[in-house]
């Protein structure tokens, strides 16, 4: 590995690359991807999120959606294994926001995961529901120094414990929910990469006098950009829009086909129901909702704790608008991505991805 390339250690776990490809829900991260990027020897995450939306025990077996759930996040990770062989790193991206977060977390240490990567709220609790599992490397999902600060000081004083890393998530460019509250807060300066990075950096040499690694989330394209956030103290880099449209991606080539299509003025921000910003491709269904009218599915699922759409009617069924993007509902769905997305000209692959972020790759032995 070339000088410039950190090692990223995560609690236990060192995969060959300081890479994550990252979470990428309902279903866009699934077994395919994350296990050939696990192979490949990054950091392959499953996003948990509506998993079992489309699986026989739910649909089929009529099986609770929450126990189906559970369920599916262990066989989709023994799928994955089965890609990314015994080496391989493989996490689970758990959203804080999840009714049933903690069964989820709970399952895919169970199923096997090494590592869980959790945002979309500040997982406070996150070690009480792993305490029996010390091998999982734990890496909350922040974008400032406080947030960075709040959960290290509460696992500290409950649990005696630290977290394994940070991944620090530009609202600016990262696709999905995003780190910020409000819309303001998106493009606020102190939530750059520029800014939040070195700062929480700081915070774990100073505030905590660790090392744990600090990833860099959100507009991370190409080996360039990876160097850059090297620079500013990263050790690794989490990278979600480019590797959605892959061959390996477990998504619909509908759903890639919009990636690729997608253009600069397409890429718009919504109030989500969960509450939060987020950043969407403005399809049929994104362009009605900013106009104000919305037709949504029923709630299927109940699987926010927060959902503006269940409670007050307000916005939608996020979990029908993205299940309908995974499978290429162009018309009806939602459209989660970051701003790199307008970068997206083709369906590549994750080798090729590899390969564009670690020149030497090829000359190393797998
Ligand atoms: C389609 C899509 C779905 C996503 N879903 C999730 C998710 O379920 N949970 C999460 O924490 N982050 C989610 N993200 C964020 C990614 O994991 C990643 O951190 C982010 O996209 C990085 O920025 P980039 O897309 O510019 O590389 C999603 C991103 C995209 C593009």
């Amino acid at each position: 590995m070339s000088n410039n390339t950190p090692t990223l250690r995560l609690g236990k776990h060192q995969p060959r690359y300081p890479l994550i490809q990252g979470g990428m829900g309902v279903g866009i991260s699934g077994p395919r991807l994350a296990g050939n990027v696990a192979r490949c020897g990054a950091v392959g995450t499953i996003a948990s999120v509506g998993l079992s939306h489309n699986s026989p025990h739910f649909v089929e077996e009529k099986m609770n959606y929450f126990d189906s759930n559970a369920i599916v996040i262990k066989e989709t990770l023994q799928q994955a294994r089965e890609i990314a062989g015994p080496d391989g790193v493989l996490a689970v991206n758990c959203m804080v926001a999840l009714t049933d977060y903690d069964r989820e977390v709970r399952a895919a240490a169970e199923g096997g995961a090494n590592v869980i990567i959790s945002g979309a709220g500040l997982p406070l609790r996150l070690p009480e529901y792993l305490k029996d599992f010390p091998d999982v490397a734990l890496v909350p999902i922040v974008s400032s120094p406080k947030a960075a600060s709040l959960i290290a000081r509460r696992w500290e004083k409950h649990y005696g414990r630290q977290p394994d890393g940070f991944v620090v998530e530009t609202p600016a460019t990262a696709g999905g929910h995003l780190g910020a509250t409000t819309m303001e807060q998106v493009y606020d300066p102190a939530l750059s990469l520029e800014v939040a990075l070195p700062g929480v950096v700081a915070f774990v040499r100073d505030g905590m006098k660790s090392d744990i690694p600090v990833i860099a989330a959100g507009g991370i394209w190409d080996r360039h950009d990876m160097l850059r956030a090297f620079e500013m103290g990263a050790k690794g880099v989490q990278v979600g829009t480019r590797f959605a449209c892959t061959v390996e991606g477990d998504a619909s080539d509908r759903f890639k086909q919009a990636f690729i299509d997608a253009k600069e003025e397409d890429v718009v921000l919504i109030h989500s129901p969960a509450g939060l910003p987020g950043r969407a491709i403005k399809n049929p269904f994104v362009a009605k909702y900013l106009e104000g009218e919305v037709e949504s599915n029923p709630c299927f699922a109940n699987c926010l704790t927060h959902c503006r759409y269940r409670r007050d009617k307000e916005t939608f069924c996020i979990a029908m608008a993205l299940v309908d993007a995974f499978n290429g509902n162009w018309e009806k769905g939602l459209f989660f991505c970051g701003s790199n997305v307008t970068k997206v000209d083709r369906v590549s692959t994750v080798e090729e991805i590899m390969d564009d972020f670690f020149p030497d790759r090829s000359q190393q032995s797998e």
